[in-house]
C-alpha cells in the first residue's frame, strides 16, 4: 500500500492525528506526518509533540500567519509540492482549520482520496471561518468520519450519499484520556503552583469574541466580577493577548489578584488543569467535549455550536448574551449536585481503531 499522508496545522490537531498515527504504526501502514506550520509558537506546537507521545512531523511547510486566503493559499502551494515528491494512498485531514481545507483541494485535484476525521458537525453560521471549513472539505472528501450520530444527519441533509460517511466516534477523547492516565498523581497541574484548590478555567479565542472591541470591554469586567467568587486561571491563545493589550485590558486582568494569566499550556498541563477545574467559561470547540466527558460544566461564550451533543448529552450550555454569563456562573457554583462524566456513544478511547478500520476497507475496495 502506498503511504497515508497525515495533515497537522494547528493546536486542536495535534491531538486528533497522534492516536491514528499511533494505530497506523501499529498495524504496519507507513504514513507521511506533514506540519503545515499554521501555528508556529513553541506553545502552540512543539509542546504537543512531547506530550502526545507523537513522532516529529516527517515535513514542515513553515507557512505562519497570514489573512485566511494567504494562509490558505501558501499551505496549498507547499503541499502540492509535497505531493508531487510523494505517491499517497489517501490524505487524512482532521477538523476545521485552514490546513483541513486547504490539503483537501490540493489533493483531490490531483486525485488522492481524501479522508475527513471529524466530519459533518455543523453550527449552521456561514459567518464562522470554520463552518466555511467544514462545508468545503466535507463536501469533496471520499471518507466522511464522524463524531457523533448527528453529523451523520447533517451530511446525508446535503446530499452526501450514505456509503462515505462512517460514524467513529470522538478522536478528542482517545487523547484525553490517554493524558488523563499519564498526568494522574503528578505535580503538573499549573493550578497547584498558584495554591488554588478551588478554579476556574477560562479560554478565548474565537474572532467573533477577542477581536471586537465592545466585547472585550464587556468581558473584562464580566471575568474580574467572576473571578471575586472562584479565581480564574487564563492560558491566553496570540491572538487574545494582543487583542486584549490593543484595546487597552490585558493590564487590568494581569492586575487582579484572582485572575492568573498564563501563557498557553502544554497538552499534559492543560488537561491536569482541567480535570480538577470547578467550571469552565470558553469559545473552544474541543473544549466543549473534553468538558463534556469529565462531567464538568461549561459555559461556552457563542450564539451556536457545531457540537449540540455537548448540550443534549453533557454538560455545556451556550452563553449568547454575555449580560447572563454571571448569573449563569452563580447557578453552576451553588448546585451542589455533582455531573456525572458523560459518555456519548464511542467517546471510549477506541476511535482510532475504527478509524483506521474505516481507511483500511475504503482502500482495499
Ligand atoms: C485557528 C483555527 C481555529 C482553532 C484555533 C485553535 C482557522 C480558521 N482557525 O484559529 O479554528 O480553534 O486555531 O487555536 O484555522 N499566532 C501566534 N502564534 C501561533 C499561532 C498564531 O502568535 O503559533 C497568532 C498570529 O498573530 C495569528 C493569530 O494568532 O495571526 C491567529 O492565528 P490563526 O492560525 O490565523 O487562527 P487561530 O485564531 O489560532
Amino acid at each position: 500500500m502506498d503511504k497515508i499522508a497525515l495533515i497537522v496545522g494547528a493546536r486542536p490537531n495535534f491531538m486528533k492525528i497522534a492516536p491514528i498515527d499511533r494505530e497506523f504504526s501499529k498495524r504496519g501502514i507507513e504514513t507521511l506526518l506533514i506540519h503545515t506550520g499554521q501555528h508556529y509558537d513553541a506553545n502552540m506546537s512543539d509542546v504537543f509533540f512531547e506530550d502526545l507521545n507523537m513522532r516529529l512531523p516527517d515535513v514542515h511547510l513553515n507557512v505562519g500567519s497570514g489573512s485566511h486566503a494567504t494562509q490558505t493559499a501558501k499551505i496549498m502551494i507547499e503541499f502540492e509540492k509535497v505531493c508531487a515528491e510523494h505517491t499517497f494512498a489517501m490524505v487524512i485531514v482532521v477538523g476545521d482549520v485552514n490546513s483541513t481545507i486547504a490539503c483537501t483541494i490540493v489533493a483531490k485535484k490531483l486525485g488522492i482520496p481524501v479522508a475527513h476525521v471529524e466530519a459533518g458537525l455543523r453550527s449552521f453560521d456561514r459567518d464562522m471561518p470554520e463552518e466555511i471549513n467544514r462545508i468545503l472539505t466535507d463536501s469533496i472528501s471520499d471518507l466522511l468520519l464522524t463524531p457523533s450520530l448527528d453529523g451523520n444527519h447533517n451530511l446525508k441533509n446535503e446530499g452526501i450519499s450514505e456509503n462515505k460517511i462512517k460514524f467513529v466516534g470522538n478522536i478528542m477523547i482517545d487523547s484525553l484520556y490517554d493524558a488523563l492516565d499519564r498526568v494522574k498523581g503528578s505535580d503538573i497541574n499549573p493550578a497547584k503552583k498558584l495554591n488554588l484548590e478551588i478554579y476556574s478555567v477560562v479560554t478565548l479565542h474565537r474572532p467573533s469574541n477577542v477581536d471586537v472591541e465592545i466585547k472585550v470591554n464587556q468581558l473584562t469586567s464580566h471575568l474580574v466580577n467572576i473571578s471575586h467568587k472562584i479565581p480564574i486561571v487564563f492560558p491566553m491563545h496570540p491572538r487574545t493577548k494582543n487583542t486584549f493589550e490593543r484595546f487597552g485590558k490585558l493590564a487590568l486582568l494581569e492586575n487582579e489578584p484572582t485572575i492568573h494569566l498564563l501563557e498557553p499550556l502544554g497538552y499534559l498541563e492543560f488537561v491536569s488543569l482541567l480535570g480538577s477545574s470547578t467550571i469552565v467559561i470558553t469559545d473552544s470547540g474541543g473544549l466543549q467535549e473534553e468538558t463534556t466527558s469529565l462531567g464538568i460544566p461549561c459555559l461556552t461564550l457563542r450564539e451556536n455550536t457545531e457540537r449540540p451533543i455537548t448540550i443534549t448529552e453533557g454538560t455545556n450550555q451556550l452563553v449568547s448574551d454575555l449580560t447572563i454569563l454571571q448569573t449563569l456562573v452563580d447557578t453552576v457554583l451553588t448546585n451542589d449536585r455533582q455531573v456525572a462524566p458523560q459518555k456519548p456513544m464511542f467517546w471510549d478511547g477506541k476511535t482510532a481503531e475504527r478509524i483506521v478500520n474505516s481507511v483500511v476497507s475504503f482502500l482495499e475496495r
